[in-house]
């Protein structure tokens, strides 16, 4: 690991306001060391560097390993491939502005990541990502803050990112930008020249015209993505919802095969599930019984069944009425009565942003007061803890569960649902109880799939997947792990890059290749 010239980043572990600078760009919880997800030799004739843009970036370790989970890990299996650069914030605030990024190299990959000014980023990321893109892409109107200021706030920092990486690119890189947080990246880059192909990948879902055109800034936005040349989604449904967006602004018209044309501009719109790396999870899943914790965890249980649920802290997981839910099936399946344990593993997130600061209190509150109201002395039916657990961890606790809740009121993917499949004991599976909204939905329909808005519905679910035979429960899992199996992370990575080069039609929908007949689809009715 080398230094560069600029200034020298710090390696992970002296993140501020006691946060990992770690990989954040996925729904994981952080891993020890990571191996390289293999992914195919980089297209003919792409000869130039892969440059990744992300707000959180995986520095590596003192000792040059990364402590990034399996997303991040993918995107620095395609750096490895082709050498390149990973972009992004450094996880520090400034007192006084200034555009050098902190630089960093590990093998061929160079790390380099800005220091944003505290108040630009206040407005950026506390005020406009997250109170005002993070509640309309998850469909919460409700939850939308329209502020003036955080707006340009978010645009002006974009400019930002956008002057600072400037210098460090050539003509032939790849410019592949992640996330709701950089959504006008590519279209400041075209303003300072850059003629790159730039991709740009939404982690999150987007939502119908009806609910995105509340966005402050909407047709701005919406411009901007179209200086992109592929935009893609988890999934088909959200393609589609951007496509409308556009459509109905009267922003250029669509093209067959998922091609979409702005003025001379042509690009790309299409879905690209996101998966995970299946077989390294399998294994890490079946030597984790001898992780402490877990055999901790298994200790504790005694002969009672494990429930989980494994969410950050964040309204949209849907985590109030999960435990509604769960306390419903309880009081109308007595049979459970100290015989079951739900766990909820929700590690804190985002508590500058006051929904989430006020979220902390309701959460706790209501799993306090469904463990005074249903408990026994010798019984606690809810355990719920805000604290991240190593990847190793949670693949034994995944594995030790009978069901696994992963109910959210909406979401991109989801990949606890994907880790929970790929995590079971091929001869006694667990049950996965998985929400309509999640993106995981539209692989993953073998599961018992529920309206999280029903509590009811979701009651039965969790005591359907308690009572399910083992034939079944074995059925259900082979068509989900047929599912992870076909669309793993390292295709993810390289569907999405040769879409960028051009070398593959938009839309791989592996999803809807290896769909599960409907027949065989587990709808939970209420
Ligand atoms: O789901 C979107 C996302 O940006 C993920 O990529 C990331 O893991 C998560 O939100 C965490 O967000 P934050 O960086 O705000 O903690």
């Amino acid at each position: 690991m080398k230094i560069l010239t600029g200034r020298p980043v710090e390696p992970s572990g002296a993140a501020p306001q006691g946060r990992a600078n770690t990989a954040k760009i996925s729904k994981h919880f952080v891993m020890a060391s990571s191996p390289v997800v293999p992914i195919d030799p980089a297209p003919e004739g792409n000869t130039g560097r892969l440059i990744v843009v992300s707000n959180r970036v995986p520095i590596p370790t003192k000792d040059g390993t990364s402590s990034a989970g399996g997303l991040a890990v993918a995107l620095e299996g395609a750096l490895k491939q082709q050498g390149g650069l990973w972009f992004g914030w450094s996880g520090k605030t400034a007192d006084r502005p200034d555009s050098t990024p902190h630089m960093l190299e590990s093998g061929n990959i160079t790390f380099a990541v800005l220091d944003v000014l505290k108040k630009d980023f206040d407005l950026f990321y506390t005020g406009f990502a997250n109170r005002a893109l993070w509640p309309i892409c998850h469909y919460r109107l409700d939850l939308l803050q329209v502020d003036r200021t955080q707006t340009e706030g978010y645009f002006r920092v974009n400019r930002t990112f956008a002057q600072a990486l400037a210098p460090l690119l050539r003509p032939d890189d790849t410019i592949w930008i992640h996330d709701y947080h950089f959504i006008p990246l590519a279209a400041e880059l075209r303003q300072l020249g850059f003629r790159n192909r730039i991709g740009f990948f939404l982690h999150i879902p987007w939502p119908p015209s009806d609910v995105a055109s509340a966005l402050p800034a909407y047709v701005r936005l919406l411009n901007g993505f179209t200086a992109y040349d592929v935009v893609g989604f988890h999934t088909p449904q959200d393609a589609d919802n951007f496509r409308q967006c556009l459509i109905r602004e009267k922003i250029g018209f669509p093209f067959g095969n998922g091609e979409y044309q702005v003025g001379t501009h042509r690009f790309k719109i299409g879905a690209f599930p996101v998966g995970i790396d299946t077989e390294t999870f399998v294994r890490t899943a079946r030597t984790a019984k001898r992780n402490p914790l877990v055999r901790r965890m298994r200790e504790s249980m005694e002969d009672r069944s494990l429930i989980i649920g494994v969410d950050r802290l964040d309204y949209s997981k849907g985590i109030k009425q999960r435990i509604e839910s769960y306390s419903c099936f309880i009081r109308s399946n007595p049979q459970f009565r100290n015989k079951v344990v739900y766990l909820q593993v929700t590690p804190k997130s985002r508590s500058d942003v006051p929904e989430y600061k006020r979220m902390q209190h309701e959460i706790a509150e209501q799993a306090g007061w469904t463990n005074g109201n249903l408990g026994e002395v010798d019984w606690t039916p809810v355990r719920y803890v805000n604290k991240t657990i190593g990847h190793t961890a949670l693949a034994g606790l995944y594995r030790m569960a009978r069901v696994g809740l992963v109910t959210p009121l909406r979401d991109g993917m989801n990949l606890v649902a994907k880790e929970f499949v790929a995590a079971q004991d091929e001869d006694d599976p667990g049950v996965l109880v998985l929400s309509r909204f999640a993106g995981a939905m539209h692989e993953l329909d073998a599961a018992l799939l529920v309206n999280p808005y029903d509590t009811e519905m979701t009651a039965a679910a969790i005591a359907r997947a308690l009572e399910m035979s083992v034939e079944e429960r074995r059925e259900r899992w082979q068509a989900l792990m047929g599912r992870l199996r076909a669309n793993g992370i390292a295709d993810w990575c390289r569907d999405f890059l040769a879409a960028l080069h051009g070398d593959q039609p938009v839309v791989p929908d592996r999803g809807e290749r290896h769909k599960t007949p409907r027949s065989r689809a587990a709808h939970v009715s209420s």
